[in-house]
């Protein structure tokens, strides 16, 4: 078991962005470094798994070496464990940042936490808000995953719907690949939408009155028929509508979602949260529930080490050290409780 205030390494690879934090006590960020290889990519309009995993292997232990410098610590001295993302992810990516965990961990002598990555995106509401109560409704809303889930705490996740077909973010991506908009694509998208109109076009809202299960594959649909109909739509127009439409869906699912759980709060979490327009309609929804809305810093939303890190402390302290020889999951999904 590890000590309360422990100092935990985290270190994150499973996309495109090369990060290590250390973490004390699952709760104290020391420091948070994280390298974005977005330039690497942009020219090929979106991640290239092949030349994530090069840059991980060149950047990770500069990234590393950052954070420990920056919380004070020489090499391992004063480090509990380490941590690290084992999926989903690119597996070449998961890869390095899992090698690297387990070589630090054999060297000193400290033990080592396979982190699942959506796991760590809940663990960032908790980082910043250690005062919320359970049980909470999470939207975790990222470039590959699009989940509502009840939380009765760390480790316990009840779930309450997700996306039958795109991800939240992969439709942000794919309508701003269509649009010419370039790489990353929400921020792209979130950017032209601040100069257009959300009500010029009217795009669907799918399965708006239906459960909590989403789809977003229509949308891109209707956005791709949309600009055939009307070329000389603007994109700031249609990028805003677009933006509003998944706004709308998300916001109008988890207001849903706290409703069926009962839930004390409702937190966002995922590269998605970091939208603005998200960010202020969950605001406004939640204050018209009457429940706290818990919105991670647009830094702790992307993909980052610390919430692995704060993930690692916590399976270290309640569930014990993963063995070194236990490999990297590509499809790892997040453990639910039935
Ligand atoms: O959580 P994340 O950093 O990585 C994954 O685990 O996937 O999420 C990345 C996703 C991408 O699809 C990206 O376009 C989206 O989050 N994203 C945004 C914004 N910033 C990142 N989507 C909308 N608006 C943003 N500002
Ligand atoms: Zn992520």
């Amino acid at each position: 078991m590890i000590d309360a205030g422990a100092l935990v390494l985290g270190i994150e690879t499973s996309c495109d962005e090369t990060a290590a934090a250390v973490v004390a006590g699952g709760a104290d960020v020391l420091s948070s470094v994280v390298s974005s290889q977005v330039d690497l990519h942009a020219a090929f309009g979106g991640v290239v798994p092949e030349l994530a995993g090069r840059a991980h292997l060149e950047l990770l232990t500069p990234v590393v070496d950052e954070a420990l410098g920056r919380a004070g610590l020489d090499g391992g001295a004063g480090l509990g464990a380490v941590a690290a993302t084992v999926g989903p992810g690119l597996i070449g990516s998961l890869l390095v940042g899992v090698s690297e965990a387990k070589a630090l961990a054999l060297a000193w002598g400290l033990p080592f936490a396979g982190v699942n990555h959506l796991e760590g995106h809940l663990f960032a509401g908790l980082l910043e808000y250690p005062e919320l109560q359970w049980p909470l409704a999470v939207l975790l809303v990222s470039g590959g995953h699009t989940l509502l889930v009840a939380m009765d705490g760390p480790g316990r996740y009840r779930p309450l719907g997700a996306t039958l077909d795109d991800a939240a973010g992969e439709a942000f991506d794919k309508v701003a690949r269509f649009l010419g908009l370039g790489y990353p694509g929400g921020p792209a998208i979130e950017a032209a939408a601040a100069a257009g109109d959300p009500a010029a076009f009217a795009f669907p809202r799918a399965m708006l009155d239906d459960g909590l299960d989403l789809s977003f594959s229509g949308l891109k649909t209707a956005v791709v028929h949309a600009v055939r109909r009307a070329p000389d739509a603007s994109d700031e127009d249609v990028a805003a509508s677009f933006q509003q439409a998944v706004v709308d869906v998300l916001v109008t699912k988890a207001v849903r979602a706290a409703q069926e759980a009962g839930a004390a709060g409702l937190c966002l979490a995922g590269g998605v949260a970091a939208n603005g327009a998200l960010r202020a309609a969950f605001g406004a929804a939640c204050d018209e529930l009457g429940v706290p809305a818990y919105l991670p810093s647009r830094a702790m939303c992307t993909d980052n080490a610390a919430m692995i890190a704060a993930a690692g402390w916590w399976q270290l302290a309640h569930v014990g050290p993963t063995p070194l020889d236990a490999g990297a999951d590509p499809d790892l999904r997040l453990p639910l409780l039935a």
